[in-house]
């Protein structure tokens, strides 16, 4: 449940990071609430300042938003390069390693955040942790869901299928997979977690961010304004 403080600062985090967007840009558009922001402020400014941008959505939920923006979108094989990635995150550590994924839109999310030159992450001051310790997201190929579970297992993981809301029965993703939710407990190497993950067959990704914290800027928003952090 958001606060109406919460609500104000991914606000003002998603209207920074709309503001840093420049004319001609090609936008990664990420997935969930404080995106919601940053879109709107998008929209406005291609109504008022007839700022061109094309936006790249992570998810049918970001598509249809973006749309009722206003905010023109194209696709990644249109422009495999992105300028600037604008997303939310579900943890933040000091090192800029990322937690994503709450919204099932972690496998798209990172091949935009991939193909970006620069990544704007935009939260709340509750996403900014220590370090990470929330349940980590596995994109899983539901041929494979059981084997990987077992894999997980073996890493210490407490894997649970991501089950509907409004549906019954498991999530399936914008990609028509699975998601297993694995409760890691603290995670002070995610590096390394993220490489292992990576080598399980049918886990196709999870919301381990690790290997972007020398291009992602975190605009982290507040009562009145915002605090910016990065490696640099
Ligand atoms: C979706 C995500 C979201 O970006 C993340 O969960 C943050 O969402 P919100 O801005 O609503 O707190 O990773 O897969």
């Amino acid at each position: 449940m958001n606060t109406a403080q919460q609500v104000e600062s991914k606000r003002n985090a998603g209207y920074h990071a709309a503001g840093m967007v420049e004319d001609g840009m090609v936008v990664g558009l990420g997935t969930g609430s404080t995106v919601f922001f940053a879109m709107e402020r998008l929209g406005e400014r291609i109504t008022d300042e007839g700022l061109s941008i094309a936006g790249i959505p992570t998810s049918y939920q970001a598509a249809i938003r973006a749309r009722q923006y206003g905010i023109p979108l194209s696709s990644l094989d249109e422009y495999p390069e992105i300028d600037i990635a604008i997303d939310g995150a579900d943890q933040v550590d000091p090192n800029l390693n990322l937690i994503k994924g709450r919204g099932a839109a972690l496998l798209r999310e990172k091949c935009v955040c991939d193909a970006a030159r620069k990544v704007l992450i935009v939260v709340d001051p509750t996403k900014m942790v220590d370090t990470l310790n929330a349940l980590v997201p596995v994109e899983v190929l539901p041929f494979a869901s059981a084997s990987v579970s077992r894999r997980l297992e073996a890493l210490g993981a407490v894997p649970v299928l991501r089950d509907g809301v409004k549906k019954d029965g498991p999530v399936v993703t914008d990609n028509g997979n699975f998601i297993l939710d694995c409760e890691f407990g603290a995670i002070p190497n995610p590096q390394d977690l993220e490489a292992e993950i990576s080598t399980i067959p049918g886990a196709l990704e999870c919301g381990l961010f690790s290997a972007y914290g020398e291009k992602i800027m975190v605009i982290v928003g507040e009562g009145k304004g915002c605090r910016v952090v990065s490696l640099h």
